[in-house]
């Protein structure tokens, strides 16, 4: 796959979105962050807004559920056509099934990970999965400080990933900036979200490309 970027519109003008999605067009994917007040401690959007947008805008949606009962709301995301599907392993009971379920609906399967779930218990299944998803803060918020203690979990699940096989991203979340994405892409990381480094900047699309530049020249 590649280094990718997919900013994230948590932080963006919710009220705007296409507008906000089209101010990032060299973007690999739009980052869409769906919470429903359980799982995490706030509310964004869910389905019908995903959906919506897909009408106002060709870009590829990765979207990254936040949600309780993961197994039963995850499928219809990507019914929808949304290209990636991040369910919370926390939240689903029967990841595996849940995974062959979403890749038999034409998305990619991404297993997320809070910054204290140990990637480990899930080493068998990571075959599975075209994608993992590691908490780099305690998901629920945009704007936090970057975890260093979750590094040794990248680095340890970029292992894991070699022994399947297969081709397996690592995408980090979470405190994602021009000053910690070099950390993450040494660790094994290969895809990025951002949300306030990228919407807070002056030009959001020029920092979309100044991350993936030095992602890639770090990776190379
Ligand atoms: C937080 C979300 C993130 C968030 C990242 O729980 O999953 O996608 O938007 O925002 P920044 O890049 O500002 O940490
Ligand atoms: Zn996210």
């Amino acid at each position: 796959m590649g280094i990718a970027i997919t900013p994230s519109i948590l932080n963006a003008d919710l009220a705007d979105l296409a507008a906000e999605v089209a101010r990032v067009p060299s973007a690999d994917a739009i980052h869409l962050d769906v919470m429903d007040n359980r799982f995490v401690p706030n509310l964004t959007f869910g389905l019908p807004v995903v959906e919506s947008l897909r009408r106002h805008s060709s870009m590829p949606q990765d979207v990254h559920l936040m949600i309780d009962e993961a197994d039963r709301w995850a499928p219809a995301y990507a019914e929808a056509g949304c290209e990636s599907v991040t369910f919370h392993v926390e939240a689903s009971l029967a990841p595996i099934r849940l995974a062959r379920e979403l890749r038999k609906l034409g998305a990619k399967a991404a297993m997320g990970l809070r910054p204290a779930t140990p990637i480990e218990p899930y080493a068998d299944m990571l075959g599975e999965l075209d994608k993992v998803l590691i908490m780099t803060v305690e998901p629920g918020f945009g704007g936090q400080a970057f975890l260093d203690l979750c590094l040794p979990k990248i680095r340890r699940t970029r292992e894991l990933a070699k022994n399947t096989g297969t081709s397996i991203a690592i995408q980090v979340d979470g405190g994602i900036s021009e000053e910690t994405i070099e950390r993450c892409v040494d660790a094994g990381a290969d895809v990025f979200v951002a949300g306030s480094a990228v919407y807070k900047a002056d030009d959001p699309d020029a920092m979309v490309r100044d991350l993936r530049a030095l992602a890639q020249a770090k990776a190379a």
